[in-house]
């Protein structure tokens, strides 16, 4: 059976079998034929509506949204008019090809619908993070350009409108509307547009959406990601999640975050495969109780919701039937033994790592269903991509030798530049022709590969990916602070936390309450995941020559003085 076979579209034998095989046979061109024919012009949001709709999926149901004071199921054509009709408004309101419209929304239908229908006019995504407080939005939508804004009325206040004067537009999703400044209700504007549109044709490289993504030192990154991410994370869905007609996919992941646009949606709907979006808060209770109510089959989560519910205990998670579930999946921080143990318990399978990052696009080294999974490895990279563990000057290391994790450059969901700063998209390809992760691996005699923490500062809270540069620049805004270095703190439950060593402005006393005090200050200022939960107070923050924080000093501080608790 030929390659292009077994990743055809549903339903059918499209699983990965033979992993030498395919990673012998595989390229990039040949797939590219596979997926897109001979079209000239795509785009992802036509692919994952009409193209499901003309395959006779239009009555299937896409999207089961499950919310605190709201369900909605909606099939894939229902979704598709939805789209349609808020792509005609943006229109309307002047939103043209490559302008950028933030997307500033807790997870509800509205979210998934004016992504895809800015998609469909090659209309520019900007997500946020639902948690970010005023400076991480103002930063964002400044960086990007964005013209117009969809949110609702309770996150309005953190959209510091003032400082934002190409934003013209803002659309209302829920709450009050004031009747000013362009700002419209988003539901009233749906409603009264047409359900039909004309899809606007791209090229595989036009910009679909901007992620901003945490670095070391320095602003968050405005990663470019084009509609070409389409393909790889058609073919990574089929042979990493495995999914088949008949299955509903949940993916736990925020679309704020790579893993909740790409898995959370773009993917599910490539094969036609209903998306559950739970709304709210994490609930242990309520996320058992959604898989058993919505009869979830593929499941991908991060360990620390794992670690809460395996806290929740049994009386929690043992009331439901969970039997639905298949195949589970794994992202974002390393999978410990634990997790593993309560999965193969709970639901008699194990859970399968998968390792990337908001750059890649897509899955880059996994645990295949085809190949054994060797406990504390992330596992091998899925065919068409070359990873390798490089020394600083890009040579290949031999097994066992801990090192840079390094990906061959060339896959297609690959993000195609940092918005505005094209030298910080030049620096992860330093050691060409590697990518440089920024984390540490080491392989096996296997071609397993096995994670080994940051190099960089970057931390990595409850899967949740947190620059230390913004939270020391926003630490050091506080009047008590004259110079702040931040760092992650090994954390039994979240992977890491988030420590911060200040030094104090003269005049000023460490006390419980200037704690709290700087932790609402950062809470407030970016979001409540990036505020430090730990501190302590310094004499000076160690340095590089060249004036930034050392971060090897702040990583040997935090293992010493805190060690794992
Ligand atoms: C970390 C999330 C251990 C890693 C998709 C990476 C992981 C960063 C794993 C990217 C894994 C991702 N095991 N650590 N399976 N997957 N990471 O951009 O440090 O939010 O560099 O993308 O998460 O985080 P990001």
């Amino acid at each position: 059976m030929s390659k292009a076979k077994r990743i055809s579209a549903l339903p059918g034998d499209h699983n990965l079998q033979n992993y030498d095989q395919a990673c012998r046979t595989f390229n990039f061109e040949e797939l590219a034929r596979e997926f897109y024919g001979d079209a000239a012009w795509v785009n992802v949001a036509h692919r994952v509506l009409e193209d499901n709709i003309a395959r006779g999926l239009g009555d299937r149901v896409a999207l089961y949204f499950d919310g605190d004071d709201r369900q909605e199921t909606y099939t894939f054509n229902q979704l598709n008019q939805q789209v349609n009709r808020f792509a005609n408004i943006l229109e309307k309101h002047g939103l043209q090809r490559g302008d950028r419209l933030g997307l500033f929304l807790p997870r509800s239908p509205e979210l998934y619908i004016s992504f895809l229908g800015a998609a469909k006019k090659g209309v520019v995504v900007v997500p946020l993070f639902e948690a970010f407080m005023e400076d991480a939005v103002r930063e964002r939508l400044q960086d990007s350009g964005a013209r117009a804004l969809v949110t609702t009325a309770d996150l309005l206040p953190r959209v510091p409108r003032q400082h934002l004067p190409g934003l013209k537009t803002v659309f209302i999703t829920r709450g009050a509307v004031a009747d000013t400044d362009n700002t419209l209700d988003w539901h009233s504007e749906v409603t009264a547009a047409s359900p039909v549109t004309r899809c606007c044709w791209l090229n595989r490289e036009d910009p679909l959406f901007i992620l901003y993504a945490a670095g070391a030192d320095g602003r968050p990154k405005g990663l470019v990601h084009v509609h070409d991410i389409m393909l790889g994370l058609w073919y990574t869905s089929a042979w990493v999640h495995d999914l088949k007609d008949g299955d509903v996919y949940w993916c736990t992941a925020d679309p704020g975050w790579i893993t909740g646009i790409a898995y959370g949606f773009l993917a599910p709907w490539l094969h036609g495969v209903p998306v559950l979006v739970k709304g709210g808060r994490f609930d242990a209770a309520g996320w058992c109780r959604a898989l058993e109510k919505y009869k979830v089959s593929v499941w991908y989560s991060a360990p620390t919701a794992w670690r809460m519910i395996i806290a929740a205990g049994r009386e929690v998670y043992g009331q439901y039937d969970l039997s639905s579930v298949r195949h589970l999946l794994s992202v974002g921080e390393p999978l410990t033994g634990d997790v593993m143990q309560w999965c193969m318990e709970t639901f008699g399978i194990p859970v399968y790592d998968t390792w990337w990052m908001s750059e890649t696009g897509m899955n880059m080294i996994c645990n295949l269903r085809c190949l054994d999974i060797k406990l504390g490895s992330i596992g091998r990279p899925v065919p068409g991509i070359k990873a390798a563990v490089v020394d600083d000057s890009g040579k290949e290391l031999p097994p066992y030798h801990v090192g840079n994790l390094a990906v061959q450059r060339g896959w297609p969901a690959m993000a195609r530049d940092v918005w505005g700063d094209r030298a910080k998209y030049e620096a992860y390809f330093k050691l060409a022709p590697w990518f440089i992760s920024g984390d540490a691996a080491y392989m096996d005699e296997d071609g397993y590969f096995y994670f080994q923490g940051r190099v960089d500062g970057v931390i990595n809270t409850a899967g949740e990916r947190v620059g230390p540069w913004e939270v020391e620049e926003k630490l050091k805004e506080h009047p008590a602070v004259l110079d702040a270095g931040v760092a992650g703190k090994p954390d039994k439950i979240r992977g890491e936390i988030i420590k911060a060593y200040i030094v104090l402005q003269p005049g000023h006393q460490w006390s419980q309450q200037l704690k709290e005090e700087l932790r609402s200050f950062v809470k407030n200022g970016l979001a409540a995941h990036a505020a430090p939960r730990e501190f302590a107070v310094k004499e000076n923050i160690p340095k590089t020559p060249d004036g930034q924080v050392d971060r090897k000093a702040l990583r040997g501080w935090v293992l010493e003085l805190g060690g794992v608790d």
